[in-house]
């Protein structure tokens, strides 16, 4: 946005004009229990109302699920703005002007100009759509929207419209400049212009907050280019913007994961689907601005891709692009697609559920990574071991520090060492690597794990809110790990000296004081988002050991009717 900082003191200002009860109410009607407001959280499904809003404190607070904060934190949550955004939505709820600390151009001005460039936009495709559907062109990209096998519905959820084939569809309509300045047009040196669009398709790509910041436009037949997108102006830029995500949050704000795929018709034939949690990046190569803002709204990315060569390659480009935001929490999975098919042909040949299943399936990034250096490597060979050692570090070093990077390390350090043969040699190493962690005093990281817990005990909520399915995982200790879990969630100890009495006699006290002693060596305020991340790691390899371990029985020696479901439910994560 323009302009400079927001002074501190309208913010407070603004804090104290606006009651937090009026501002929550007109986004979740409220009802009066007490002295407090109480509604069904927004922030996660549930029956009875869990939430509650406290007029004396200017307070939310969810009991269910935890969210809690004051009237910017509740903007930002519920309608997914950052501080700024959040901040310029409650001024205007309260009627106020932001003003900005020493201005570097007139903001005021500005600020209408970028309204009245929304305004048009939205106005533009409102004429887009009447054209699809009334005029006499238009049936053409009807019948052609037909022929793909798009209904009704969801051209209508995307507001896909028709741009007709006229050099001045626009020009007589709107104001030339504000067409100028929306890119909706191409200027020529006198300072005339016509219509950038032309005969095509239109796909309005709107914002996060569903204003429309551009459009793309495909042509009927195979005309070339056969996409033409909007330019960077100044309310698009590519580099920022995904195509769907406004129309993925309506349907659903905490997606469980989002698919990204190529096209913009991928996204709409997925939704039409049932895929409703798919966007595309808009013809540019993945950023990490885009990951920064879909991880906004979810923990985990499946990036789609094609199966051949050519999407190999596009899918390595885009992990190398976002490896330095990678961390612990933040799941990227990569999906590759049967020859000579998208995400639009498969999802209409094969149907939802098989579909589903093949996101399921999708590569954790971890694995696709090592895959991808071991590939052409020889690594029953030194020179193969060193080679992949050098290669890998390069981007592993770039990883921000945490227990990702720890595992990825570990992984690297595995692979190069010792090209697993047989499992005599991987006993041998494992050996090895526990001689290793005993010198070095490092923990395993289920170990880390549990001491984390156990010096910091009202970490449990984080496990439970997980509801983790311990049938599905396997790592050496799994039962004493699941053990402690459980005493934990039992007796809910203040601090681990309350813990520790209920363990006085008990047959793992020695092994629970002596991860408890453990120095982790983590700052007070990072504990919680380094247990978060430990806990996901964990939990992310020993569903991998786990599902192998069920796959390999399944080749060898079959399975029983109950572990046949669980591996349906593994393979299709539900
Ligand atoms: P595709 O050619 O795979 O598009 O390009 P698609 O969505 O599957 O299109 P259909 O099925 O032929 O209608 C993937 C994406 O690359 C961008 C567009 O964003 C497109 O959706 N692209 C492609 C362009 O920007 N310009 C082009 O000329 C082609
Ligand atoms: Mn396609």
């Amino acid at each position: 946005m323009s302009g400079g900082r927001i002074p501190r003191e309208f913010i407070d200002e603004l804090l104290v004009r606006v009651d937090i009860v009026d501002l929550i109410d007109s986004h979740v009607p409220l009802k009066k229990t007490g002295g407090n407001y109480v509604a069904r959280c927004p922030f996660h499904t549930e029956k009875t109302p869990s939430f509650s809003v406290n007029r004396n404190k200017q307070f939310f607070h969810c009991f269910g699920c935890g969210a809690s904060g004051n009237a910017i934190s509740f903007l930002m949550d519920f309608n997914h703005l950052d501080f700024v955004e959040a901040v310029e939505d409650l001024a205007s709820f309260a009627g106020l002007d932001v003003p900005r600390e020493s201005p570097t151009y007139q903001v005021g001005q500005n600020k209408t100009d970028l309204n009245s460039l929304y305004l048009v936009m939205e106005r533009v495709a409102a004429f887009y759509v009447e054209q699809l559907r009334t005029s006499e062109q238009g049936k053409k990209a009807v019948a052609y929207l037909t022929k793909r096998g798009i209904t009704s519905k969801v051209a209508g959820d995307f507001m896909l419209g028709y741009a007709p084939d006229e050099w001045r569809g626009l020009l007589g309509r709107f104001k030339q400049d504000l067409l100028n300045d929306t890119g909706m047009l191409i200027s020529k040196e006198d300072g005339s212009g016509y219509d950038r669009f032309r005969g095509r398709i239109m796909f309005p790509i709107r914002d996060k907050r569903g204003r429309i910041v551009g459009f793309g436009g495909r042509v009927l037949d195979d005309a070339l280019p056969k996409y033409l997108n909007s330019p960077e102006t100044p309310l698009f830029h590519k580099g920022r913007e995904v195509y769907g995500l406004y129309e993925l949050l309506k349907k659903n704000s905490k997606p469980q994961r989002i698919l990204l795929v190529e096209g913009y018709m991928d996204v709409i034939a997925l939704a039409q689907f049932g895929v409703d949690y798919a966007v595309a990046a808009l013809g540019t190569a993945t950023s990490q601005v885009h990951l920064d803002l879909l991880f906004r709204f979810s923990s985990e990315l499946v990036f789609c891709f094609d199966g051949d060569a050519a999407g190999r390659d596009a899918a390595w480009r885009a992990i190398a692009a976002v490896f330095p935001s990678l961390k612990g929490g933040r799941k990227i999975r990569i999906m590759l697609l049967p020859k000579n098919h998208d995400p639009d042909s498969l999802v209409r040949e094969e149907g939802l559920d098989k579909f589903t299943e093949r996101v399921g399936m999708a590569q954790a990034l971890s694995d696709y990574f090592f895959e991808h250096f071991s590939q052409d490597l020889k690594l029953s060979e030194m020179e193969g071991r060193s080679k992949l050692r050098d290669e890998a570090e390069t981007y592993l070093k770039q990883l921000p520090i945490g227990a990702f990077r720890e595992m990825m390390f570990e992984k690297l350090a595995s692979l190069a060492k010792q090209h697993i043969l047989d499992n005599e040699t991987i006993l041998a190493y494992k050996k090895q690597e526990k001689k290793h962690r005993q010198k070095t005093g490092r923990p395993s990281l289920p170990s880390f794990v549990v001491a984390l817990l156990l010096q910091n005990p009202r970490l449990i909520e984080i496990v439970e809110q997980k509801e983790i399915d311990w049938d599905q995982l396997a790592f050496e200790g799994v039962e004493k790990f699941k053990n402690i879990l459980q005493m934990i969630a039992d007796k809910k100890p203040a601090n681990y000296g309350m813990l520790i009495e209920s363990y006085r006699g008990h047959a793992d006290e020695a092994l629970v004081k002596k991860l408890a002693s453990l120095d982790l060596l983590i700052p007070n305020d990072g504990i919680e988002a380094e247990f978060c991340d430990a806990l996901d790691g964990l939990l992310r390899q020993a569903r991998s050991a786990g599902l192998e371990k069920l796959l390999i029985k399944e080749k060898t020696r079959g399975l029983e009717m109950h572990e046949k479901e669980m591996l349906r439910k593994m393979l299709t994560n539900k």
